[in-house]
Order: C-alpha cells, then sequence, then structure tokens
C-alpha cells in the first residue's frame, strides 16, 4: 500500500470505473481531490497492479472519507479492510477525532466492522425535466466575497473548508452565486457543468432562489445533486424544479458527535468530499 499521487491518476480512474461500473473516470474531480489532501489518498497494489484505493480529506473538525474502491476481481479478499485500517491509522496519526462517509450497502458492511455508525442518509438526484431557473435577484461571486462566504459556510458545513471553496469558486467564477442580506451572506451556491453543490441557506427562500439561479445554467447532462435527507426543504424544492431521486445512500460518522447545521445544508460537493 502506497500514497496515491498524480502520476497515478489514470489508475483511479480505472479502479473507480471498475468498482463502480462507470466510464468517466473521476476527472477533473480526482485532481481536485489530490490537491485538496495530496497525502490523504492511498492506492494498494497486488504484483504491482492496483487492486484499490480510498482517499479522506482532513477538514479541521473532521475528515470525510470517499472513493474506496476495489474491482470485482480482487473484491472479498481482505483489501477494502487492509485499506481502511491502514487509512484509519494515518487519520488517528493526524490526531482527527471524527471520520464521515458516505456509504453503498456493500461499504456500509465493511464500515461497520471499523466502528462506524449511522448518522443519517443522503439522497442523489438527478434533473428529470428541464425546467430552466432565472437569474433571480444574485449575483455572480466576485474575489471579495470568499472571505465572508467561507466564514458563513463553515457553522453550516460544521467545519472549515476554505481550500475546497476556493479552488470550485475559481473553477467556476460564472457559475457561483452569493445571496447577500443586511451587509452578510445568506446563502450560495456553485454549480458544474454537471452537479449543484455547495448549497447552503439561510432559509427555503433564499435556498430556492439560489437553485433557480443554478438552473439557469447550461449544463453538459443533466445535473446530478447529493442533499442530505435532515433538510426535508432540500427535497421539497428539487422535486418542485424537476429532479427525482436517483438513489439513497447511508452516512456514517466514527468517533465523537460534531455539530452541522442540516437544515441550511441543501446540497454537498460530492460524496467524496462532503
Ligand atoms: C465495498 C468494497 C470496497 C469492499 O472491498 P473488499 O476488498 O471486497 O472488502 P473486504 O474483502 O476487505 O471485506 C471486508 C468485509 O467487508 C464486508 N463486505 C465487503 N464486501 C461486501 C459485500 N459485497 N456485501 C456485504 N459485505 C461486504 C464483509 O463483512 C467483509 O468481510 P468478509 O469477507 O470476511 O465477510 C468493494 O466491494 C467495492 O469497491 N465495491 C464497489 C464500490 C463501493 O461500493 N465502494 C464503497 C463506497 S462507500
Amino acid at each position: 500500500m502506497r500514497p496515491l499521487t498524480s502520476d497515478d491518476l489514470p489508475h483511479a480512474d480505472a479502479l473507480f470505473n471498475a468498482a463502480y461500473g462507470r466510464r468517466g473516470g473521476l476527472g477533473e474531480a480526482g485532481r481536485r481531490y489530490l490537491a485538496w489532501q495530496p497525502d490523504g489518498w492511498l492506492l494498494a497494489e497486488l504484483s504491482g497492479q492496483p487492486v484499490g484505493m480510498v482517499y479522506a480529506v482532513r477538514y479541521d473538525r473532521f475528515a470525510y472519507v470517499g472513493v474506496m474502491a476495489v474491482p470485482p476481481s480482487a473484491q472479498r479478499r481482505g483489501v477494502g479492510r487492509a485499506l481502511m485500517t491502514r487509512l484509519l491509522t494515518d487519520l488517528e496519526a493526524h490526531a482527527v477525532g471524527t471520520v464521515r462517509l458516505d456509504a453503498t450497502p456493500e461499504g456500509a458492511a465493511l464500515y461497520r466492522h471499523f466502528g462506524f455508525v449511522e448518522e443519517g442518509t443522503k439522497t442523489l438526484y438527478r434533473r428529470a425535466e428541464a425546467v430552466r431557473g432565472e437569474l433571480v435577484g444574485m449575483r455572480p461571486l466576485r474575489r471579495g466575497d470568499l472571505l465572508a462566504l467561507t466564514a458563513f459556510d463553515a457553522p453550516k458545513f460544521g467545519a472549515a473548508r476554505d481550500h475546497v471553496l476556493r479552488t470550485l469558486c475559481e473553477a467556476y467564477p460564472e457559475r457561483a452565486f452569493v445571496s447577500r442580506r443586511a451587509g452578510g451572506v445568506s446563502g450560495y451556491v456553485v454549480a458544474s457543468p454537471r452537479s449543484i453543490g455547495p448549497w447552503v441557506a439561510d432559509d427555503s427562500r433564499t435556498a430556492e432562489q439560489l437553485l433557480l439561479c443554478a438552473l439557469a445554467l447550461p449544463f453538459e447532462t443533466e445535473p446530478s445533486v447529493i442533499a442530505p435527507d435532515a433538510n426535508t426543504a432540500a427535497g421539497t424544492l428539487l422535486a418542485r424544479y424537476g429532479f427525482r431521486v436517483v438513489r439513497r445512500t447511508v452516512h456514517m460518522r466514527r468517533g465523537s458527535e460534531t455539530p452541522i447545521d442540516y437544515a441550511k445544508l441543501y446540497a454537498q460537493v460530492s460524496f467524496a468530499v462532503g
């Protein structure tokens, strides 16, 4: 087992495709994950061949685990267990007390061995009707907004994630919208060409206006959204604007509870980084 580096990203794409039955790999997201936590990604090899990987980004209050992947040809031989053992040892060495992740049913069975418990559920939605939004009362994010935006985000997400938000806002300057009220931020959304999130707002009316802005943008495919089920307003809004449920996943935690303001957290970035 060794750290995965940028040279290994083609292996990461192949492992991801094989384990999750996908074709496009992680693409740009893989490069971002590595940039956000360069020492957070493990690659397992057997006779020089990649047989598995797992990743964790360390925020200040908890770590988020993602892209756990063992291709079908190597499954049920202890690779996943070995990867998780090493990852958790590494996280403990960094004094990480709380670890979170979103689990597939196979993954959940593995994580229970390591003391992960269910903390909630998340739903993956995809737009099924081409409902177009409009740019209502929000303006695209400006560079000077980033400080206020990250300060607004941290108590809702439950950890500071300045580096994540900065990268996303710089990658999609025309696709990030901020809502301001009485001098402060009251919500924001970032939409990539394929998905919407993070999407965070003080109230459902602001969240709706942000969603409308996002839906006014062009997308490469019908956009997906990963919303915590604890935020019931997110599901209501998504249904209203033509989104359908793709699947539900279990959200798990290991270690002590840390606060997350799910009432204001409408969508996360991805399954890998929360
Ligand atoms: C989930 C996954 C990583 C497990 O990897 P693995 O190398 O096969 O896991 P291990 O052989 O180390 O299994 C360890 C334990 O996890 C549990 N487990 C693993 N795969 C399981 C499955 N398909 N169904 C039920 N339990 C499973 C079992 O308890 C297993 O112990 P056992 O084999 O002694 O019964 C792998 O199946 C995978 O990549 N699946 C597709 C992608 C995915 O779902 N990733 C997880 C995202 S959260």
